[in-house]
């Protein structure tokens, strides 16, 4: 079973009966959460997202102006800073449901700690959607649309393997894991995705992780912090491969860190070890077009919008919104009705093919 939350999934009773009621054949198919009244088509939508950590979250914001702009809405998109994030996003929001916005699109700055605001976005008649990252610990959110963040992780953990494979076929490689913030939902999910590939490899022998450090918690980078992941390699070069062992491979959670990553091995004059990424940003495709970063994955920013905003148009209409995962999302207190889209594994081979339709990236593969 997906490991996705900490704890064991539980399917409440009364998400059961929504499952029930709408009668879904699986657990990819089917519509969750009942159809409201719906709301004027020129109301205000608010959109909070956290830190501009990665270059998804910038082009999130611009996507949300634009597109909710052109569906008739008015909006108000919000980013938390980068040191007070956890307060400014409370702010954020409050601030947009004192201003009356029907619906409130939240990529959480934390997971657990946005349980106020989103009970008296509910109080105020508010729907909201979780964008990304998933909200934890309360009943009050409505709906999630995400990439499948669990995929993004196995889809990780298989391109390390492969490129290790394809720079030497045999095994035991000698590996360094990462994971992504612990405020994040999703950091613990793409790792237990990766270690659904990686751990039957290390059990056997064939994969060690070289410091020892293998779970989620010795391997997080606070707040997605690259300066953290490069002192975080500086430390794992000196303490365990100064003394000519050979660092196969890195499991990075995102491009951002893998970039990180592959400067603190520069730094130290080592060979490049196979490194994952996540995100497409643009530096990161010019580094696997170079043959130095070995993977990331395509998670079309520009599709996950255009779903959210296909959402609040149904939900404006009064009408019930379409998910496609009913079962995998337990925030915690229940199990929050998704629309899950497919991320794609990107590397030197495909990367032509996977980016032929994104006028930013197409250019970088000719
Ligand atoms: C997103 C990733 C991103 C990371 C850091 C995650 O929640 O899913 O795409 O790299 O946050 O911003």
């Amino acid at each position: 079973m997906r490991n996705i939350f900490a704890k064991a999934i539980t399917v409440t009773a009364t998400a059961a009966l929504v499952l029930g009621a709408t009668g879904c054949s699986s657990e990819r198919d089917g519509e969750a959460g009942g159809a409201g009244k719906g709301f004027a088509a020129d109301s205000l939508i608010g959109v909070a997202l956290p830190s501009k950590t990665s270059e998804n979250w910038v082009l999130a914001g611009d996507l949300f102006t634009n597109g909710l702009k052109d569906a008739g809405f008015k909006s108000d998109v919000q980013y938390a800073g980068a040191t007070t994030t956890v307060a400014d996003q409370q702010g954020q929001i409050s601030a947009m449901i004192t201003k009356g916005a029907k619906v409130i699109v939240i990529g959480a700055a934390d997971a657990a700690q946005l349980s106020t605001q989103v009970k008296q976005a509910k109080e105020a008649g508010a729907i909201v959607i979780a964008y990304d990252r998933l909200i934890t610990n309360t009943k009050d959110v409505d709906y999630y649309v995400a990439f499948d963040n669990f995929k993004v992780g196995q889809l990780q953990g298989q391109a390390l393997l492969d490129g290790m494979k394809a720079k030497k076929p045999k095994g035991p490689w000698n590996v360094e894991l990462f994971s992504g913030s612990p405020d994040d939902n999703n950091s613990a999910v793409f790792f237990n995705g990766a270690m659904d590939v990686l751990k039957p490899l290390i059990d056997k022998g064939d994969i060690v992780v070289g410091s020892g450090q293998s779970n989620v918690k010795q391997t997080a980078i606070q707040g997605w912090k690259a300066e953290i992941a490069q002192q975080r390699m500086d430390g794992l070069l000196t303490a365990t491969y100064s003394h000519g062992k050979t660092l196969d491979g890195v499991l990075s959670p995102n491009d951002t860190l893998a970039r990180a990553i592959l400067t603190s091995v520069k730094g130290a004059g080592k060979p490049l070890p196979v490194v994952t990424g996540q995100d497409s940003e643009v530096e990161s495709v010019k580094s696997i077009v170079a043959g130095e970063q070995y993977s990331t994955i395509n998670k079309d920013t520009r599709k996950l919008v255009a779903e959210v905003i296909k959402m609040v148009k149904t939900l404006q209409a009064g009408k019930t919104a379409q998910v496609n995962d009913s079962k995998t999302y337990d925030n915690g207190v229940k199990v929050v009705p998704a629309y899950l889209l497919p991320p794609v594994i990107v590397t030197k081979a495909n990367a032509a093919e996977a980016y032929a339709n994104d006028p930013k990236l197409a250019p970088l593969t000719k």
